[in-house]
């Protein structure tokens, strides 16, 4: 057995599945790239049978990410990621699968089908020898398109490893490649999913030509420890996404598994190849895209991952780094501040900084970063590296814009009526001004934002963090919204249903409220993107009433 842990991501698959987490194909693209940069192995791009978009988007994945020549893994030769498709276990599936992953040097079609009494008789209302016999014609088809091939038997977790062993036994000689065992629902404890993992690789016949998988979903809190176990157990291959995110709980979180096999690698023995230096920015980017915000003691990238507060703690700290942790902030990329910019740094030491942070920005990005840079220094004295990291996050990471925040004046306080009056850019050039009154300056920002772009929905979420300490810290903003047109858009592939999409959007200034009016913008600019034709959206019904002006 190698001593190699091939690192599967599904964060564009299993991760954007969730509520909220939904991206563009720009963003997935990007997302991509970053995955490629951090070494991973196998990039799981998306479900391609779910829409044609999203076929577009694996497919521009396998291409611009996956094909030779295009940014590898760090660590594996320079090759590029493995890019795989998912497919039901249908022909229809498998096909469109192969359609968006065949330009990659290096395709994958993984297809799944539940092997657990309760998933076979109540969601496929087949027997045991329908879905041993639907294993292996689908496998075959998908072996005869492509010659890397994963299987899943869904729900593996409470699926009889008798008929387990018999089902993977056929499923290699179908012709699959590598045999991945969910935990779907995360109901296993370490120990039970270590003895399943070990159990299978004693039982079926044919596995020690084939890779065997975990991925672990986190109900009860247990997914590292359970991807851990089965890794123990003899998987060299571990599904997990970038913060963990994925379905309810979540997936596995790459960081956790990564680090754990880093940092204790004697108790291990196991590599990997990525990057951890990447971790970081991944995590970041992958926040800013989908919404979703890491909770402050997450480990690994929580914001509090690394901090220490309690005095006796700070003390030990200062007499030696390793009395509370257990590994360097900079292995993770986490960046202790090294170089402060201030009002009178330039635009090379920002090129400078921004490099060394991970950023190559284009020349006119650049210029666009150091307009926002030098705005931003006239309001705050230091900026530090999670400063540039939101500016450039803001700038930069935004889905495409359909609606621009183009002024935003807010009246508020103990003396009367929140009033915002609110100035967009639309799709069509033209600037829109509204004014509302809310229960407070950002519900009546947000007020004269409906008025503007039409796009009914609910807000579910709302947070704001500073970015830094002190008074004049830059303002960190994370909404997500539900259409409520009741657009169906997103696929469920453990349930099988279409359900309403959730967009997430991410704004940062030194003022909250305009943080919170642009992360308001770019949640509607995706539910705008992703719920009309080519992203085009309707012309305001009310546009005589407001004072619109042609730029
Ligand atoms: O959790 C699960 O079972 C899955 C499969 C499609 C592998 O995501
Ligand atoms: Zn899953």
């Amino acid at each position: 057995m190698d001593n190699y842990v091939r690192i599967f991501d599904t964060t564009l698959r299993d991760g954007e599945q969730s509520p909220g987490a939904t991206m563009t194909s720009a963003e997935k693209l990007e997302v991509a790239r970053t995955l490629a940069k951090l070494g991973v192995d196998i990039i799981e791009a998306g479900f391609p049978a779910a829409s044609p978009d999203d076929l577009e988007a694996v497919r521009r994945i396998a291409i611009e990410v996956g094909a030779p020549g295009a940014a590898g893994a760090q660590g594996s030769a320079q090759r590029p990621p493995i890019i795989c498709g998912l497919a039901r276990a249908s022909k229809t599936d498998i096909h469109k699968a192969w359609e968006a992953v065949k330009h990659a040097a290096r395709p994958r079609i993984h297809t799944f089908l539940a092997t657990s009494e309760i998933h076979m008789r109540h969601k496929l209302k087949m027997d045991r020898e329908q879905v041993l016999e639907r294993v292996i014609e689908m496998v075959s088809y998908a072996r005869s398109l492509c010659e890397d091939v994963e299987f899943s038997p869904e729900d593996a977790g409470r699926s009889d490893p008798q008929f387990l062993h018999l089902v993977l036994g056929e499923a290699i000689k179908a012709g699959a490649t590598t045999l991945n065992i969910p935990d779907t629902v995360g109901y296993t404890t370490p120990d039970e999913f270590g003895a399943l993992v070990a159990g299978i690789i004693q039982n079926t016949p044919g596995i020690e030509n084939c890779i065997v998988s975990v991925h672990c979903h986190d109900d009860l809190g247990l997914a590292t420890a359970n991807t851990l176990a089965g890794i123990q157990a003899g998987a060299r291959q571990a599904e997990v996404t970038v913060n963990g995110i994925g379905e309810r709980a979540g997936n596995t979180s790459l960081e956790e598994v990564v680090m754990a096999l880093n940092t204790r690698r004697p108790v291990f023995n196991l590599i990997t190849g990525i990057d951890t230096t990447q971790i970081m920015r991944a995590s970041r980017l992958v926040s800013n895209y989908t919404g979703i915000v890491v909770q402050p003691n997450k480990a690994i990238v929580g914001a509090n991952a690394f901090a220490h507060e309690a005095g006796i703690h700070q003390d030990g700290m200062l007499k030696h780094q390793q009395t509370y942790e257990i590994m360097r902030p900079e292995a993770v990329g986490v960046t202790q501040t090294r170089l402060v910019l201030g009002k009178h740094s330039g635009r090379h030491a920002l090129k400078v900084r921004l490099n060394e942070l991970g950023y190559a920005l284009s020349e006119a990005d650049l210029d666009k970063a150091f307009e926002r840079f030098k705005l931003l220094a006239d309001k705050k004295k230091t900026i530090t590296d999670a400063d540039l990291e939101a500016l450039v996050a803001d700038e930069f990471y935004q889905p495409r814009e359909v609606f621009t925040l183009d002024g935003l004046q807010v009246a508020c306080g103990t003396m009367g009526m929140p009033t915002a009056t609110v100035r967009l850019r639309g799709p069509d050039g033209a600037t829109h001004t509204q004014a509302s009154i809310g229960t407070g300056p950002v519900d009546a920002a947000y007020k004269a934002i409906d008025s503007i772009v039409h796009a009914p929905n609910t807000l579910l979420e709302f947070s704001v963090h500073a970015v830094t300490e002190g008074i004049d810290a830059l303002g960190e903003v994370t909404v997500r919204i539900e259409s409520k047109n009741g657009h169906r858009l997103s696929f469920d592939t453990q349930t099988e249903t279409e359900r309403t999409r959730t967009f997430g959007g991410h704004g940062a200034d030194t003022d909250i409220i305009v943080a919170s009016a642009k992360a308001y913008l770019a949640a509607l600019n995706k539910l705008l993107v992703a719920t009309r034709p080519n992203g085009q959206a309707e012309e305001p019904a009310f546009i005589t009433h407001s004072q619109t002006a042609r730029s």
